[in-house]
């Protein structure tokens, strides 16, 4: 049997849904499909695009032969505040009484108009006076109902809802793995998460992605959208390529890129405990440009590699069919790994 719920990842250029079939410890990919996100996707605000939106999830769905129709869906990282909070060691019951006048501090928004979950990550050993790490998740209300609403007029129930953060936590580090940094770029933006044992330590997201350097492309080689898009996707930052002349326009803005990676794992070696960060795991569809890792691993001195959320998976049916894609359904595989 299939899992009874399935990953519904609603991103900015492609939605991608992912059901797992789970038997011990077994793992089989049970069904994987993507559609092109209907313009505005998410983050639309008029009420005919959402329902086009809607008509999108429901054609990925059927399209990738989901067979059940509760999903776990994720919630754009930039719409969320995730903060690490250290507090004096408090039981359970002292810290849920406690929790809503620390979060003040740190929720640059109402608290009355966002949902706040938080999570113990570190618990100091009972014998020392040590602080403990809390992690701090707000999302507004506002933006959930959208979510709700597009679930509902899809017409499927939903199980949770969770930040992308979460999901490749749990898609992209177990508890053998070092501390890492996920690297999750998409089309509107990039997430940064630092991630230990399936946990979220640390998250940034940014507002470069992949549209940002097909942009880059059309204006410089005056191309219209498509080929520009096959430019970036053939050449990429390949110096041999080109004459190199693609790299050269696009490596500036991965140079900011990676200056943000350079920050969170300074960041997280400064104020974060159980965190020297040794990698770096690169993911979503802009992480196959060309040329990537080894920009990444030359310009940061820390090692490299593209996320694969199946890698573990049983190798048979239709996980032989899509090699190599698992980074592009990275957030979508830790959604259908919630359990
Ligand atoms: N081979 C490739 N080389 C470079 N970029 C690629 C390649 N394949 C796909 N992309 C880029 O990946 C992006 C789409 O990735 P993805 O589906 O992860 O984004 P998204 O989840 O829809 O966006 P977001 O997470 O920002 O909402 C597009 O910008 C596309 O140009
Ligand atoms: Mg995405």
């Amino acid at each position: 049997m299939a899992a009874p719920t399935f990953g519904l990842d609603i991103g900015r250029s492609f939605i991608k849904v992912v059901q797992v079939k789970v038997s011990g410890s077994k793992k089989v990919l049970w069904a994987a499909g993507s559609v092109k996100t209907p313009n505005g996707g998410i983050e639309t605000e008029s009420p005919v695009d959402l329902e086009k939106v809607a008509e999108a999830v429901k054609a990925a769905r059927s399209s990738a032969k989901v067979n059940s129709r509760h999903c776990m869906v994720s919630i754009i990282e930039s719409q969320v505040v995730t903060r690490m909070i250290q507090m004096p060691a408090l039981t359970d019951k002292e810290l849920s009484a406690a929790i809503h006048w620390e979060a003040e501090q740190y929720i640059p928004l109402p608290l009355k108009d966002v949902n706040l979950q938080y999570k113990v990550i570190l618990r100091p050993d009972k014998s020392t006076s040590g602080k403990m790490d809390v992690l701090l998740i707000a999302a507004p209300k506002r933006v959930i109902s959208k979510y709700l609403n597009i679930v509902k007029m899809a017409g499927l129930e939903i199980g949770a809802l969770e930040t992308e953060s979460a999901a490749l936590s749990r898609a992209l580090s177990t508890p053998t793995d070092p501390p890492t940094i996920i690297v999750s770029m998409g089309a509107v933006s990039t997430e940064m998460v630092i991630a230990l044992s399936g946990n979220v330590l640390f998250t940034r997201s940014i507002a470069t992605g992949g549209v940002s350097l097909t942009r880059t492309i059309m204006a410089e080689f005056n191309l219209p959208a498509n080929q520009a898009e096959e430019y970036k996707q053939t050449y990429g930052i390949l110096e041999d390529k080109l004459s190199g002349k693609v790299a050269a326009i696009l490596k500036p803005i991965l140079d900011i890129l990676t200056a943000e990676i350079l920050k969170a794992v300074q960041f997280a070696r400064t104020h974060i405990q159980q965190s020297q960060i040794v990698r770096i795991v690169i993911c979503g569809g802009g992480a196959y440009l060309p040329g990537l890792s080894a920009f990444l691993a030359e310009r940061t001195s820390l090692e490299v590699s593209l996320g694969d959320p199946w890698e573990k998976f049983a190798k048979e049916d239709l996980i032989l069919k899509l090699p190599g894609q698992g980074s592009f359904y990275a957030v979508a595989t830790g959604l259908a790994l919630r359990s």
